[in-house]
């Protein structure tokens, strides 16, 4: 009989990828949490058509709906990808972003614990917890040291999942993924956000036909520094570390990364490059009539800078980035130019 797996968040980048993952890798049954709304935001599961995957109800913070469908389903995995993931959002809803992404994988342990002992369980990590860095590349050994709500709820995570893994002997891991975007990713961070307008600023400029005042686009803190990945990469190294030939209390966690930084600046010149448009004034410097920085949208404690170092996933499980900075670029900008074609 094929295993049973519960991915949550599954109309969200991650969860969308893992069970596309899974589904053509694997002969398992996958069980696909969805939060309910009134309007429906299943775009990145809609090309899904496989009779080996099914969708259930399921909040994170609602206890009942992770005990439910613990007891309905009896997974071997359960695939933690639902989160209140926008970390700027953080400050706005800290009670919100706590009760999702710390308290709610506490109770899906519990439920485990009690309920079901040999499911494995993985957690969505941040390279968020590192937060304010002490060394350049962050690897597992880096102290954790949130700087947001949500960085603070997920190091609570981290720390309870370590606590349920040695006490009781439950496969649970939570790694550290670093940045990792995509055409599914949502319109809130930064990546998308750059390409979603620039393919708005190509249009207006190919076409003149718009009758939209042209605006530039507003960013915050554009000299922040991340290690961007396409997300797709990660689903087999998360697959990975779930799987582990190893006793529970042996287990490792890992950091996913490219290993390579770049600045919100350049990833938004490398966006307009693709897109074929020129932004800069005669002196070199980006014109602003393309980009406006907004002191509104910095956030109030920023992670100036993110590097992570994979080799320990490397040299033990075997995993890699396959993309690069500039082929992840291109592949949103270009996904993101279709809608005006
Ligand atoms: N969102 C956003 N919007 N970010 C901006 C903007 C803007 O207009 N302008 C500058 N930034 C800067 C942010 O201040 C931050 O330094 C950087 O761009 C990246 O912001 P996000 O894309 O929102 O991602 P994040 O790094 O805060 O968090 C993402 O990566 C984490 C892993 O490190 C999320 O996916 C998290 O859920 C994930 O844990």
């Amino acid at each position: 009989m094929s295993k049973r797996v519960i991915v949550t968040g599954v109309t969200g980048q991650d969860g969308s990828h893992m069970v596309d993952y899974l589904l053509a890798n694997t002969d398992y049954k996958i069980y696909g949490g969805v939060r309910r709304l009134s309007v429906k935001n299943h775009v990145n599961i809609e090309h899904i058509n496989d009779p080996r995957f099914e969708l259930f109800d399921f909040d994170l913070t609602d206890p009942h709906t992770i005990q439910h469908a613990v007891a309905k389903i009896n997974p071997h995995y359960f695939i933690n990808f639902a989160a209140q993931s926008f970390v700027a959002g953080s400050w706005s809803f800290p009670w919100q972003t706590f009760t999702t992404d710390a308290t709610a994988v506490l109770t899906i342990l519990e439920t485990l614990r009690q309920n079901c002992k040999y499911c494995r369980f993985y957690n969505a990590g941040s390279s968020e917890e590192f937060g304010d860095v002490q060394y350049e590349p962050q690897d597992e050994n880096h102290p954790l040291r949130p700087r947001s709500p949500y960085a603070a709820g997920k190091c609570a995570a981290r720390h309870i999942v370590k606590v349920y893994r040695e006490s009781y002997g439950l496969y649970a891991v939570q790694g550290w993924l670093f940045n990792h975007e995509g055409v599914r990713r949502g319109e809130e961070f930064v990546t998308r956000k750059i390409t979603k307008n620039v393919a708005r600023i190509k249009n207006h400029l190919d076409t003149r036909l718009s009758i939209e005042i042209f605006k530039p686009i507003k960013l915050g803190n554009v000299d922040a520094k991340r290690d961007w990945s396409d997300a797709e990469d990660f689903m087999s190294g998360v697959w990975a570390m779930l799987n582990q030939d190893k006793d529970p209390k042996q287990l490792q966690e890992y950091v996913l990364a490219s290993g390579e930084t770049h600045t919100v600046k350049e990833f938004l010149e490398e966006a307009f490059k693709a897109a074929k448009v020129d932004i800069y004034d005669k002196e070199g410097n980006i014109d602003p009539k393309f980009v406006e920085v907004d002191p509104k949208l910095f956030r109030p404690a920023e992670v100036t800078t993110l590097t992570g170092d994979p080799s320990r996933a490397k040299q033990e499980l075997g995993w890699e980035p396959k993309s690069g900075f500039v082929d992840l670029v291109k592949k949103m900008v270009h996904n993101d130019l279709k809608d005006y074609d």
